[in-house]
């Protein structure tokens, strides 16, 4: 079973696995391209798909904190905040949620031309004990190495990685 992960390129949004799988309206679908628009214009890429044979299996989106207004963080600049991971059903298990993180890594881990070739310091969700969302569950996120960094809830909580220090 040969897994490519790639960037989901701007031209081609409505491949975007979550407007196919999950029932969701067209004002919903038009939002999050608006959304996605804006992202890329921005920084660049925010969503990388896996594929098996052609055929789109699952999906991490995610962008950088400041790109949220709301969010007041003296280190949201050099933050990757993950929006959302999610690999189908029938394809769970097999390595491929793994395969998507290793690709954002590694891609976070170079320099980045939002940054004007700097380098991102670290990545986070917000993460679902014995739960999915909102981004993911809590167990798969510390299977991949984020650590919690805060509680919000019973069952949320703030989770991160911090990128390797770059020697550039
Ligand atoms: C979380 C998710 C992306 C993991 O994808 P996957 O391809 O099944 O994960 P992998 O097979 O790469 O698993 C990697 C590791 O995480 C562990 N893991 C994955 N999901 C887990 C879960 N729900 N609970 C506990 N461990 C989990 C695996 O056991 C594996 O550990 P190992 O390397 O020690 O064997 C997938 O289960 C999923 O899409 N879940 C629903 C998420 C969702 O609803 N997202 C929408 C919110 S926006």
């Amino acid at each position: 079973m040969a897994v490519v992960v790639r960037d989901l390129p701007e031209g081609k949004l409505d491949d975007h696995p979550c407007f196919s799988r999950f029932e969701v309206t067209e004002r919903t679908v038009s939002i999050t391209k608006r959304w996605l628009r804006s992202v890329y214009s921005k920084f660049g890429p925010c969503v990388k798909v896996a594929y098996i044979d052609g055929k789109s299996v699952g999906m991490v989106q995610y962008a950088p904190m400041d790109i949220f207004p709301h969010v007041k963080r003296h280190d949201a600049h050099r933050t990757i905040l993950i929006h959302c991971i999610y690999v189908s059903e029938e394809y769970r298990g097999r390595g491929i949620g793994r395969k998507l993180m290793e690709a954002l890594i590694n891609d976070l881990s170079k320099p980045h031309p939002y940054l004007n070739g700097g380098v991102f310091q670290g990545i986070e969700a917000l993460a679902g004990r014995s739960r999915p969302g909102p981004a993911g569950p809590l167990e798969f996120f510390t299977k991949m190495g984020f650590q919690v960094i805060k509680q919000l809830s019973s069952s949320d909580f703030l989770v991160r990685l911090n990128l390797p220090v770059s020697n550039l």
